[in-house]
């Protein structure tokens, strides 16, 4: 008797839970995906090496704090993407991947990130003292350099440690050269006012940010290397700007082009490696170690902060352009979540 009214129990159980309905499973689904992590607003405080002197204090980050500031609907564009690409990374985890539908049916199966070549055409936007000082060579190398990088043909790869040479990854994106706007200016430095974007300021105004990359071309000032905007921005200011004597190959530590590669990883969501805060604040990449710091120079393997080696080699910290050499699977995975339908680039590939 006991067994008999065990079984009707379980049976009765089985039974309720078949009767969730639509709802109930897509608020289950969705409390799958932990948000609780995510930040937008950094502290431009907290980057320990930051206080001395060979930072580079990447821009990306203060101009993304003055946005956010400016713009009141930012934060909610960004969490909502954020949101996506977790969707995104969690769908090619799950049993069946490749689009496996993990919702008992009724649903469409969560898009899994993007999968197979991308290319990105690229506009350039220079604005020079005298026609030509930003030169032909600087241009190809710079789309050379971003090819290589982001096809996993960076030379210097083989230089990996063993601890993070299987996360190597190929991003396959292939970038293209569209179109060169070439205007002359007095303007002895830009800033990152975005006002090279802006024609009414002297600038160029962007092309088409939903099917091109724009890339600026000027002297920012103040010894910055460049800045990006992250998915999410005004489409008006969408792009990423270098400065002049960072474009392609130059000469000295950041001569090697790899100003565009860190960029646009910004451009493509990526955020600095070590999550722009103390150890527990994360770039929202599983395979990226934690850190509470960026690293700078050319640091000797390993380099150990929050109890594990810094990746000091990614793209996206800030040692000099010879030394970083690596994106990770975790970090290709994040990049090609926009991608997919209804993402903040799905426009590039006709999605
Ligand atoms: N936005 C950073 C800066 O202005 C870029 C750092 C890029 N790092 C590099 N090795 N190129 O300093
Ligand atoms: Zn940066
Ligand atoms: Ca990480």
């Amino acid at each position: 008797m006991k067994k008999i009214i065990l079984f009707l129990a379980i049976a009765l159980i089985g039974f309720v839970a078949c009767q969730d309905s639509t709802e109930d499973v897509l608020v289950e689904q969705q409390s799958k995906i932990d948000m609780s992590n995510f930040y937008a607003f950094t502290d431009e405080g907290t980057d320990l090496l930051s206080k001395s002197s060979n930072s580079r204090n990447c821009q990306s980050m203060k101009v993304l704090n003055r946005q956010l500031n400016e713009n009141p609907g930012l934060f909610k564009k960004m969490y909502d993407i954020e949101y996506n690409t977790r969707k995104a990374i969690a769908a090619k985890g799950k049993p069946g991947g490749g689009g496996g539908n993990g919702n008992g049916g009724g649903g469409t199966p969560d898009p899994v990130p993007y999968v197979g070549a991308i290319t990105i055409p690229v506009i350039i936007n220079i604005l020079e003292d005298n026609a030509g000082d930003v030169t032909q060579a600087q241009i190809n190398s710079q789309l050379a350099i971003l090819n290589e990088d982001f096809n996993n043909n960076n030379p210097n790869t083989g230089n990996a440690p063993a601890e993070f040479a299987g996360l190597v990854s190929d991003v396959n994106i292939t970038f293209t050269l569209a179109v060169v706007n070439r205007k002359i200016s007095t303007k002895s430095t830009w800033g990152t006012s975005n006002a090279m974007k802006d024609v009414g300021q002297g600038g160029i105004d962007a092309t088409d940010p939903s099917t091109y990359l724009n890339l600026w071309v000027c002297n920012i000032g103040g010894g910055i290397l460049g800045y990006a905007q992250f998915p999410g921005g005004a489409a008006a200011t969408d792009g990423v700007v270098i400065g002049n004597d960072y474009f392609g190959e130059t000469s000295g530590v950041y001569g090697d082009g790899r100003t565009a590669t860190h960029e646009v990883g910004h451009w493509l969501n990526l955020r600095h490696i070590w999550g722009d805060g103390r150890c527990r604040q994360d770039d929202f990449v599983a395979d990226t170690p934690s850190s509470d710091r960026s690293n700078g120079g050319c640091p000797t393997y390993p380099l150990v902060h929050c109890k594990s080696a810094d990746m000091t080699m990614n793209y996206m910290d800030y040692v000099y352009d010879d030394c970083m050499y690596m994106f990770t699977d975790g970090q290709n995975d994040r990049m090609r979540a926009l991608f997919v339908a209804g993402g903040a680039k799905a426009s590039f590939v006709g999605n």
